[in-house]
């Protein structure tokens, strides 16, 4: 049967500044806080209070489609279907919401047949949103929540497809330390971030009169503590790439459609992997551009080497 991708699209929408509503609500002197798998994973009666409102109204409106979030996952359970599925993060970047570091959102996917159809993300601490329609674009809008026709409301702005991608040294690469603070996958991180930053040996050798050493494998890594957001900043092409190990669906299925939806592309984060996942947790995040996309990721690709991440 017919699926009206933009009626779900406007009731995300909805729901989002909803949330938003209920996450500068919370008194950052006052946030109570649980650890679920260490003290770098965590979880607030606000995120739980928030997946709450998020999972009643949709659950009420669209009592057929599924839906899973992060507070209310099961593992071993709770699994991604070809059913029509809501994807929730209630608080993508729960850390910057402890913290008061205003990089937090929440990220509204909704996916057909396991692939992101429509994907809401909102940063209420700047008044930011992203949106996105499987194949209707995907936009940017500042001042989001001010009504329309607000002198002070800019038009919403269509994502797409940046300049050429150059060389991997020119590009800027969000990563996230993620919540694991041992094993296979934190291990392949640190030693990633390294190589990439750390200065070339060839350069190091014949470097120029008056330069101490040479330019590294990418211009620079960031770590700003949101998929979400990251996967959004990919689409609006403020970042080149974004590689992370360990996330989740619900982590990455509304970024996803803004993102491919901006002429970006999710391959693996594992080198050879054209194709991923949303469960597969490993993921490459390439922007939209007028070409390199294949390029670029091939030199991150041998970059890593061949350990993989799982
Ligand atoms: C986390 C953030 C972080 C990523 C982790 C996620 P949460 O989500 O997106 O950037 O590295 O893998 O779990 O816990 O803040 O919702």
């Amino acid at each position: 049967h017919h699926i009206n991708l933009q009626d779900i699209h406007d009731t995300l929408v909805s729901v989002a500044f909803e949330a938003g509503k209920m996450i500068m609500a919370a008194n950052p002197n006052d946030i109570s806080q649980e650890t679920k798998m260490n003290s770098a994973d965590i979880v607030t009666e606000t995120d739980q209070a928030v997946e709450a409102m998020i999972s009643s109204h949709l659950t009420q409106k669209y009592p057929s489609y599924s839906f899973v979030g992060e507070e209310t996952y099961i593992p071993g359970k709770t699994a991604i279907t070809n059913e029509p599925t809501f994807i929730v993060d209630p608080i993508d970047g729960t850390t910057n919401f402890i913290h008061g570091f205003p990089n937090a959102c929440v990220s509204l996917g909704f996916a057909v047949d396991r692939i992101p159809a429509v994907g809401v993300v909102y940063n209420p601490f700047q008044d930011l949103l992203y949106t996105g329609i499987l194949g209707a674009g995907s936009y940017m809008q500042r001042n989001a929540s001010l009504p329309e026709g607000s002198e002070f409301k800019p038009k919403r702005v269509k994502l797409g497809p940046g300049k050429k991608l150059g060389d991997l040294s020119s590009a800027l690469v969000a990563v996230e330390w993620g919540s694991e603070r041992k094993g296979q996958n934190f291990a392949i991180k640190t030693r990633v971030f390294q190589k990439l930053t750390a200065a070339k040996e060839a350069d190091l050798e014949h470097h120029e009169v008056g330069l101490v050493g040479g330019g590294s494998m990418v211009h620079s890594l960031r770590s700003l503590g949101s998929a979400a957001l990251n996967l959004c900043a990919c689409a609006a092409g403020q970042v080149d790439l974004y590689w992370e190990g360990g996330c989740y669906p619900w982590d990455v299925c509304a970024g996803w459609c803004i993102l491919v939806e901006a002429g970006g592309r999710m391959v693996s984060g594992n080198k050879g992997g054209w194709e991923t996942q949303l469960d597969s947790r490993v993921y490459l995040a390439v922007r939209g551009a007028k070409g390199g996309q294949e390029e670029i990721v091939k030199e991150f690709w041998d970059a890593i080497g061949d350990e993989e991440m799982v």
